[in-house]
This record gives structure tokens, C-alpha cells and sequence, in this order.
């Protein structure tokens, strides 16, 4: 019987690491029969239902804070809704969760999708509600502060350059591909960066920034909110800085993050705003990415995956390459 008497940071310290592991890895093998096949729904809910039966084995008394939506718009996994096998009893555990961070990719076979969660001592995870966020990251090796969402662009491009030792049209930026970046990109363009533009999927995407075989320098652009929070709490455990300022595009959505507790609605929230104290980010590919490989069905009943799990107390990062028999 696992011991569930013990603290929160006990838990992360000594079983969660890698057991985080096996509940992306789920959601991912879940996904990977949907790779390609157009439906989108049926890849997310697949991810979603495998998921939350992984964590009925962590012995977590985990609650999710950012997950599939509110309760009455998502049937699992929604926002506030208790997780794991020790529900009540074990130590109390905040999860952040995309079970597919990348549908329509999954849906059209593209790269990067993933499925991921970051866990955090109660309370450490920001809870995001569900609008976009404005996001400038930038990989580990830099002074701090030398990105910052209240200037251009070019400032912050300029800025990266002169700490890097490069000129700024040396510099490549990942933007999401969509027309409301039109002028970024523009911009961008103006500066001489090279731009790699991502169809979707911006939790890979901002990471990319922390691993130089990307050659990524900066991630600039607007994306969900949620998927900040995560990529925020894989920063927290590789390095590198992150600057998010939420935007609203109604009434509504600024009444939803006053419910979730926000009172300063322009605010730039950095790292540490978005996911403080000790924190885990698991990771494993859904299809092939600049991060991990995705889901292969080989032959003879097998399937492998790749995993990354990481902690923000050690800065350790493992890499994980599971077979799993399917028959
Ligand atoms: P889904 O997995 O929910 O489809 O999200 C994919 C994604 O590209 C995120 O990575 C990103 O943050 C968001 O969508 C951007 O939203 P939009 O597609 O509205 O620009």
C-alpha cells in the first residue's frame, strides 16, 4: 500500500516524477489510434478518458486547476474536479493538464502534438481561465529581465540579440501561424528574423526556445491561456524566462478570470507568477515534434513512446522511452 500520509513535496520528491510519466503516456497512446484520421473530438476524448483512469493509480489526492474546461462543458477533467487514488487522504496535489495539446495536429497527422500536465504543492499553479494569453519567452543563458512584454517587439528582439552577441536579423522567432499576427509578423520581417511559423501547439513551441538544436531563440505571440501555465511550469524546471499578459476579447471573458481569482487584469505574470514552489512537467509525444517522437505502432503487438518529465526543486530532466505490448 503506498504510504499517503506523507506532505506534498514528499510526494513530488518521491513518487510523482515518474509516475507523471505513465499518465501522459497514456493519454498519448490513447490519442495516437486518432493520428490522422480527421476527428479531432474523438482524439481529445480518447486522450481525456486514459488520462483520467491513469490517475486513479497515483496515490494523490490531486485537484485539476487547469484542465478540459467548467464543469458543465467538460464531462472529465474539468476545472476544480478531484483526481487521483487517494482522493480525501493523500497529500494535496494541483494538476494543470492539456491530455491532447495539439487536436487539429493529432487530426491531420502534423507535428508537435503532445499530451502534458504540470503538478504543483496546492495553490502553486495559477489558475488560468480559458482566454488567450499574450506570451514572449526565451530560452536558459540569459540575464534576467532581458525580455519584456511592455515594449515592442523590436525592443525585446534587439535586447536578445545584444545578449546573445548576434545581430537581431540573427535571431529566429516562433510564432503561431494565424492571421492575427499579422502585424508581428510583419514586424519581424522588418527586423530580417527568421520566423518558424507553428500551426498549432505553442506548449512545444515555447520550449523549443530551451533547446539550442531548435536553434529558437524567442517564442512571441498570442495562445490559450491554459497552455501558458504549462509551458510556464517547463521553464520553471529547464530555465529560461517567460512573460504572459492575459487578453480579453469581452465582458465575459474578463468576468470569468475575476472568478478565478484575478484583479489585476493587465498584469504580466513571469515564472514565477505562473507556477511557483516546487513543480513537475511531464510531457510525451503524440506525433513526431522538435521535443519528442511521437507514438510509433511497430510490429509484432508493440508501441513505443517518449517521454520528458522534469522538476523545478532539482532541474532534473529525464527522458523516458517506453515499449509497451499491445497484445
Ligand atoms: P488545442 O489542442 O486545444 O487544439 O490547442 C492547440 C493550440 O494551438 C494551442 O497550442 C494554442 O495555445 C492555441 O491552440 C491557440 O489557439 P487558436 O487556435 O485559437 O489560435
Amino acid at each position: 500500500m503506498p504510504d499517503t500520509s506523507t506532505s506534498a513535496s514528499h510526494v513530488l520528491d518521491r513518487v510523482l516524477v515518474l509516475e507523471m510519466v505513465r499518465v501522459t503516456e497514456a493519454a498519448a497512446i490513447a490519442a495516437s489510434a486518432l493520428i490522422g484520421r480527421g476527428d479531432e473530438k474523438a482524439a481529445d476524448a480518447a486522450a481525456v478518458e486514459a488520462m483520467r483512469r491513469a490517475f486513479d493509480d497515483l496515490a494523490i489526492d490531486g485537484t485539476v486547476v487547469i484542465g478540459e474546461g467548467e464543469r458543465d462543458e467538460a464531462p472529465m477533467l474539468y476545472i476544480g474536479e478531484k483526481v487521483g487514488g487517494a482522493r480525501g487522504t493523500g497529500p494535496k496535489i494541483d494538476i494543470a493538464l492539456d491530455p491532447l495539446e495539439g487536436t487539429t495536429i493529432t487530426a491531420k497527422a502534423g507535428p508537435n502534438a503532445l499530451a502534458v500536465l504540470a503538478a504543483a504543492e496546492e495553490g502553486c499553479l495559477l489558475n488560468a481561465p480559458d482566454v488567450y494569453m499574450e506570451k514572449l519567452a526565451v530560452g536558459p543563458g540569459y540575464p534576467p529581465g532581458v525580455i519584456d512584454l511592455a515594449k515592442t517587439p523590436r525592443e525585446n528582439v534587439e535586447a536578445v540579440a545584444k545578449a546573445k552577441g548576434v545581430r537581431p536579423d540573427q535571431l529566429i522567432v516562433c510564432v503561431l501561424d494565424r492571421p492575427r499576427h499579422a502585424a508581428l509578423i510583419a514586424e519581424l520581417r522588418a527586423i530580417g528574423c527568421g520566423i518558424q511559423l507553428i500551426p498549432d501547439g505553442d506548449v512545444a513551441g515555447v520550449i523549443a526556445t530551451t533547446d539550442e538544436a531548435t536553434t529558437i531563440d524567442l517564442y512571441m505571440g498570442s495562445g490559450g491561456a491554459p497552455e501558458g501555465v504549462l509551458a510556464a511550469a517547463a521553464l520553471r524546471c529547464v530555465g529560461g524566462q517567460f512573460n504572459g499578459r492575459l487578453l480579453f476579447r469581452n465582458e465575459g471573458e474578463k468576468a470569468r478570470a475575476r472568478q478565478c481569482g484575478i484583479e489585476d487584469l493587465d498584469r504580466i505574470y513571469l515564472l514565477d507568477d505562473l507556477a511557483k514552489g516546487d513543480c513537475i512537467f511531464a510531457a510525451t509525444g503524440v506525433t513526431d515534434g522538435s521535443l519528442l517522437e511521437g507514438v510509433k505502432h511497430r510490429r509484432k503487438g508493440c508501441m513505443t513512446t517518449e517521454s520528458v518529465v522534469m522538476r523545478a526543486s532539482s532541474g532534473t530532466v529525464r527522458w523516458v522511452r517506453g515499449e509497451h505490448r499491445t497484445g
